[in-house]
């Protein structure tokens, strides 16, 4: 029997090193045992894999299997070491393995896989900074319990999220600490020894209570968005189970205020084009993928910096589709669009040009947040045509799953997305523009170009002229 002892439970290179060694040496995978140095004393014993003769020629490992083998090997599972030696082992006689999803190691792996990448994603997605008290320059530190071993793979984000900010994230796997010009690793702790509360969990009780909608509740998918596992860490967590019971309430008083609008029924043949729509290889073929798809897209560097990307929402065969730039900070953490600032003055608009937002659907341009650091705080950076181009893929997806009448593009960066050229707002705005797949186009100002607009009667005279455009819209997609 060989036994292999990792230094650690992510120690990829030991696990390469080994897997290598006793590959060439022909060791078939039942005769392996891989453990990891500290857990458990099962093996007193220091132990490595001894470099013998090697029994064949030498072997090389593609590229795919060796990036889905640094994420599995983040998994919790114990097995994920014999896992990933027994396909380095079949690959010899299967050459296109990886390509086979039903095989069971493949799928099993997979799935390995994605659940890491998740688990990365809820770190990115909850861990909240409590200042401690007393130190100077400012310091702040999370305590956060990952579903996997995902902090190093991690920590970058943090970094490049935070850099101007001190910080530790403290886990009970692994900790990991920056002190603005180098990243560090500690051993883990117990969460006795994270701070406790500060003014800063009042910032996100009170941030997510204005974010929160009771008429979009979907208890279920909230909850496999933000497991419950992860409530105790939180500070808005307190505040869910208030705002799910007096949803119903706030829903039927957001409706009693809301103008009433005769229900409208044009999408039975828009359903049936969708359904029968040729869809692009890969392209996803539900609201469902796509939702997947934008958050996991690396079509261009924009994902590195941002929480999460930030999908398109609203009625799946809606007849209008908004369209504008990108999500801002609050969209970012939020993981929907217009629900800022810029949302605020959008909401108005459609509400003051009798326009149901629920009927529409509302995307962005770009789907992740891009944004430079000043200070602590995140300034929004305009996209530019490479990042438009690579997320256009996204919003054809869109405009295909959705089939809209009409779409109206808020601002330049939609306008150039959605028409596939610079399209002028004011020389352009007030009229319909002939898109290539049967939709109408219409282009106006971006609510967030009003938010900047410093004089007053040019503000009121730009907001005038979104309501109208906004109006337009609505009626020629009745
Ligand atoms: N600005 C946008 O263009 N989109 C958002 O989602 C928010 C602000």
């Amino acid at each position: 029997m060989n036994l292999v002892r990792l230094q650690g439970p992510t120690d990829f290179e030991g696990w390469r090193r080994a897997a290598r060694s006793l590959r060439l040496r022909g060791v078939e995978p039942n005769a392996v045992v891989w453990a990891v140095a500290g857990e458990g004393d099962l093996f007193a014993e220091p132990a490595g894999v001894e470099d013998g003769p090697p029994a064949g020629p030498g072997f090389r490992t593609p590229r795919a299997f060796v990036d889905l083998a640094e994420e599995v090997i983040c998994h919790r599972d114990g097995e994920r070491f014999d896992l990933l030696y027994r396909l380095l082992w079949r690959f010899e006689r299967e050459q296109t393995l990886m390509l086979d999803i039903t095989d069971p190691d493949v799928a099993r792996a997979r799935e390995m896989a994605k659940n890491v990448s998740r688990a990365s994603h809820k770190m990115k997605a909850f861990v909240r900074f409590r200042r401690i008290e007393g130190l100077e320059p400012e310091a702040f530190a999370a305590w956060f319990e990952p579903a996997h071993f995902v902090v190093e793979r991690t920590s970058g984000f943090f970094v490049r999220r935070f850099t101007g900010m001190l910080f530790s994230i403290l886990t009970p796997d692994l900790c990991c600490h920056w002190d603005g010009e180098a990243l560090s690793f500690s051993a883990g702790v117990s969460r006795d020894q994270a701070p406790a509360d500060d003014v800063l969990e009042d910032y996100w009780r009170t941030y997510y209570a204005s974010i929160f909608n009771p008429a979009r509740l979907k208890v279920k998918a909230m909850q496999a968005e933000m497991p419950k596992r992860y409530w105790r860490n939180l500070p808005e967590a307190r505040l869910i189970p208030d705002l799910i019971a007096t949803a119903g309430e706030r829903t039927a008083a957001m409706v009693a205020s809301a103008p009433t609008q005769p229900a409208r029924h044009a999408i039975k043949a828009a359903r049936a084009a969708a359904r029968d729509a040729p869809f692009g290889e890969g392209q996803p073929r539900s609201l469902e993928e796509l939702v997947a798809g934008v958050d996991g897209c690396r079509r261009c560097d924009l994902w590195k910096d941002a929480t999460q990307g930030v999908p398109g929402e609203g009625a799946a065969l809606a007849r209008l589709m908004f369209v504008g730039e990108q999500p801002g900070d609050q969209e970012d953490l939020a993981g929907r669009p217009f629900v800022g600032p810029a949302g605020q003055v959008f909401n108005q608009a459609l509400e003051k040009a009798g326009v149901p937002r629920e009927e529409t659907y509302v995307t962005n341009a770009v789907k992740h947040f891009k944004h430079e650091l000043r200070g602590k705080r995140r300034i929004h950076k305009t996209p530019v045509t490479p990042e438009i181009v690579a997320c256009r893929w996204w919003l054809d997806s869109e405009r295909r799953l959705i089939r809209p009448r009409v779409i109206v593009a808020l601002g330049a960066t939609a306008a150039q997305a959605v028409f596939g050229r610079a399209t002028p707002i004011k020389a352009n705005r007030g009229r319909a523009i002939q898109l290539d797949d049967q939709a109408q186009g219409v282009v106006t100002y971006h609510p967030s170009f009003l938010l900047r607009v410093p004089d007053a009667r040019a503000k009121a005279e730009g907001f005038a002229a979104l309501v109208e455009d906004l109006a337009l819209a609505w009626k020629l997609a009745a």
